[in-house]
């Protein structure tokens, strides 16, 4: 359905309807930058249906694809070089999300002038769902969207 890249990377199953967080999590608005193709709603082998998102000529940073992890738990980040996957590695959604982002709450103890980094438990995996370790807030996807 979307014709494969030479050098890129592959974001492979994103759960269906999530695709184009992805794209703004990665800060593609289409209006610069190089090629981006991406498929919706597309069948898949093990989970029905998926979203992919193909980028050529650009790697993922650590840091991309932890913010990736926060909304599209499942998907799988493929490096691909001259035609080949060289690199296929699963996100990882870690039980404690440190630094990443700002607790909401304006009175949290995170975002006064101490010196403390933000910390939050995932206590729903997708749609994700976040405690403060310090305040309790909740913050959900929409939430956190708003901060990439
Ligand atoms: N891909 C691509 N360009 C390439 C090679 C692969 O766009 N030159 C894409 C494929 O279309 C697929 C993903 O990268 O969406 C992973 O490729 P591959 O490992 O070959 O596919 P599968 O075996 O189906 O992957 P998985 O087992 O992870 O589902
Ligand atoms: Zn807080």
């Amino acid at each position: 359905m979307v014709s494969k890249i030479r050098d890129g990377t592959v974001i492979d199953h994103i759960t269906p309807g999530f695709g184009l967080d992805v794209l703004k999590i990665l800060g593609i608005t289409g209006k610069a930058g190089g090629a981006v193709t991406a498929a919706m709603n597309v069948d898949s082998k093990g989970l029905g249906h998926k979203d992919i998102v193909k980028i050529q000529d650009r790697e993922l940073k650590p840091a991309e694809v932890n913010k990736i992890a926060l909304i599209a738990s499942k998907a799988t980040i493929n490096i691909i070089r001259n035609f080949e996957v060289t690199t296929k590695k699963k996100v990882e959604l870690p039980s404690t999300i440190r630094g990443i982002l700002k607790c909401d709450n304006p009175s949290c103890i995170s975002n006064s002038r101490e010196p403390v980094q933000s910390q939050f438990a995932v206590i729903q995996r997708e749609p994700i769902r976040l405690r403060c370790s310090f305040c309790g807030h909740i913050m959900e996807r929409e939430d956190i969207l708003k901060q990439f």
